[in-house]
């Protein structure tokens, strides 16, 4: 079944150069598509609404922080079973726990500075996608 998510390769992702490595495991999953591809500076109200339901949770405003830190790459991924795989392929929120192979679990440590956000599920995707390509929702 095709699916489209929303990715983002976070603050940290691009200040240690590991964009091209990120892009290059998206690429080679067999049947996925890049179809957006954009480094972009996020703004905090666009943060807000992405992140709205963990609103006062202690790492919120850690996370907008972090967020905001520097540019970001925001990309739309188009494939099959492609919010399943994704999040498989990045592995568990921390980092620590991530198994070795993850992109997580390779090059994280920090659990804000985790690297990539993939949409969790059809209907955040959706939700997502008109959040950050609202010409492609
Ligand atoms: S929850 O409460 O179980 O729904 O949280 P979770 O799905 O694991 O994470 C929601 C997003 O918040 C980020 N996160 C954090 N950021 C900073 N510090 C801490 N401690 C932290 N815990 C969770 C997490 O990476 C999720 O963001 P995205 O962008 O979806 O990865």
């Amino acid at each position: 079944m095709s699916q489209r998510s929303l990715v983002l390769l976070k603050p940290d992702a691009v200040r240690r150069g590991l964009i091209g490595e990120i892009i290059r495991r998206i690429e080679a999953k067999a049947g996925w598509t890049i179809t957006a591809l954009e480094l972009r500076s996020l703004d905090r109200g666009t943060l807000e609404t992405h992140y709205a339901e963990h609103a006062g949770k202690p790492f919120y405003e850690p996370l907008l922080e972090f967020m905001v830190s520097g540019p970001a790459v925001v990309m739309i991924v188009e494939g099959e079973r492609v919010i399943e795989g994704l999040r498989a392929l990045a592995g568990p929120t921390d980092p620590v726990a991530a198994a070795p192979g993850s992109i997580r679990g390779d090059f994280g440590t920090i659990v804000r500075e985790n690297l990539i956000h993939a949409s969790d599920s059809a209907e955040s995707a959706e939700r997502e996608l008109k959040i950050f390509f609202p010409s492609h929702a």
